[in-house]
């Protein structure tokens, strides 16, 4: 097996960057293919925490080719931010060649912002609670067929010229509809530019790229961004993010076909989280659910707002095994739970229309569902194990049910944000 894709199992912010940067040790390459800088990926290493929104969460092993696909929208500003913080760090990603940018990746460009914020103000009430970060503003113009590809931004006529002609159209939708400013030509030209011709070196085909370390027998991780319930086909629309958040969009993110992908790696809390509005049916409003955001401190790695929690629900990983093919779950934030006496999962709903065991597509159906729980015994400190026999029994009698409940293995749990506060029970490229 030399593909590996990993993809949230809920509603993002499972631990992926802690299981990417895990796995990326077996790994000669790490491709992120989809989302943009709403994600915020966590890495503790050495006690030193480490936080990306774009670039993989490989980048902290030495040697590792680093790929933003062209399914990622790229703000080049954040970019380099993030890479000038690596340079201070030690790690000159344009300097070594370890970071490749797909030359069709599409450009954020401020005034995405600027929608997104407007679009979100126009909302109120209806709001989807975005990141801000200009994605679904991105999104809609490359699907519109009004977006800016890297390939043209590195060009600087080419740059110029998209910029007039969206924005003759946008600065009319921004002044008339929106009642917000015009964005000034030449100010987002002389800026971004100069973005520009810093990263130009790393704009290439990473289609080509991939294909030429399958052939060449690398072993290649695939780093997904957000998670299956924010997929906009497969989540709960409309409170998704704009992007094909499951294991599918890793092959068109990528540039690669889908049977170059091996095995697919879903990330799922002991619990759950979600940040931003939308229905969520196991959300917890007592103790029990501030226990757990202060435990898990669950505060939005990239906005800081805190996460709304609640009891795991198999319906959730269910659907989330079946529109990825997970061939695996990996379970984190295990030691969350220490210390109640009981924990629960949710294994069906009840609605307006009935008892479900799927979760209901129709907004107004799921957002009235009401979880049907299996209770089961809590268990004390979980933080120090390194094998799934040094658990506590019921903490492992929790992890057999789920893998009952999914029909999958557990293959890794996590009982602490380190990177070795982990049991790994599988290497998924073996
Ligand atoms: P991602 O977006 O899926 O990469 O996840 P985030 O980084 O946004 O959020 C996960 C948070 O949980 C980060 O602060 C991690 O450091 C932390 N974390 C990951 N695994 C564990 C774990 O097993 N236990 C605890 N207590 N924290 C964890
Ligand atoms: P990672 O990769 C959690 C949520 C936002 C909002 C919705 C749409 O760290 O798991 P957007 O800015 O994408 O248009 O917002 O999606 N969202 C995330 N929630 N983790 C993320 O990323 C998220 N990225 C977007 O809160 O509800
Ligand atoms: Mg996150």
């Amino acid at each position: 097996m030399s593909n590996v894709v990993i993809v949230g199992a809920q509603w993002g912010d499972e631990g992926k960057g802690k299981v990417v940067d895990l796995y990326s040790e077996w790994a000669d390459a790490v491709v992120r293919y989809q989302g943009g800088n709403n994600a915020g990926h966590t890495l503790v290493v050495e006690g030193k925490k480490t936080v990306l929104h774009l670039i993989p969460s490989g980048v902290l092993h030495q040697g590792k080719t680093c790929v933003i696909g062209n399914g990622v929208v790229v703000d080049p500003k954040v970019l380099l931010v993030e890479l000038d913080a690596l340079k201070a760090q030690g790690r000159d990603l344009l300097a070594e060649g370890t970071l490749a940018i797909s030359e069709s990746a599409h450009v954020i460009l401020p005034y995405h912002c600027t929608l997104d914020a407007a679009r979100e103000n126009f909302k109120g009430e209806r709001k989807i609670g975005t990141t801000g970060r200009g994605i679904g503003p991105a999104y809609t113009d490359k699907v519109g067929r009004d977006g800016l590809r890297m390939a043209e931004f590195i060009r600087p006529a080419c740059f110029r010229k998209h910029l007039e002609e969206s924005l003759s159209f946008k600065n009319d939708i921004l002044t008339k509809v929106l009642g917000e400013k015009p964005v000034d030509v030449e100010a987002v030209f002389d800026e971004y530019c100069a973005y520009a011709e810093r990263i130009r070196p790393a704009v290439l085909n990473c289609g080509v790229l991939l294909d030429e370390q399958r052939k060449a027998g690398k072993k290649i991780l695939f780093e997904g961004a957000q998670g299956t319930l924010l997929d906009v086909d497969h989540g709960t629309y409309p409170y998704v993010t704009s992007s094909s958040t499951v294991s599918g969009g890793a092959a068109i993110g990528a540039g690669v076909g889908p049977v170059f992908l091996d095995k697919v790696i879903g990330i799922s809390k002991a619990y759950t989280t979600r940040v931003g509005e939308g229905p969520f049916p196991t959300e917890l409003f007592d103790d029990v659910g501030k226990g757990i955001a202060e435990r898990g401190a669950e505060f939005g790695a990239t906005t800081g707002r805190p996460r709304r929690c609640g009891w795991l629900d198999a319906l959730v990983l269910k659907h989330a095994v079946r529109v990825n093919s997970l061939t695996g779950l990996a379970v984190t934030k295990l030691d969350v739970l220490s210390g109640m006496n009981e924990v629960r999962i949710a294994t069906a709903y009840d609605t307006p229309e009935g008892r479900v065991h799927e979760v209901p597509a129709a907004r107004d159906v799921l957002a009235e569902a009401k979880p049907v729980y299996e209770t089961m015994e809590g268990w004390g400190d979980a933080r120090d194990a390194r094998h799934f026999s040094e658990l506590p029994a019921a903490a492992r009698r929790f992890v057999d049910r789920i893998e009952e409940l999914t029909g999958i293995p557990v293959v890794l749990l996590s009982v602490g944000p380190g990177r070795e506060e982990t049991i790994v029970r599988e290497n998924p490229f073996s």
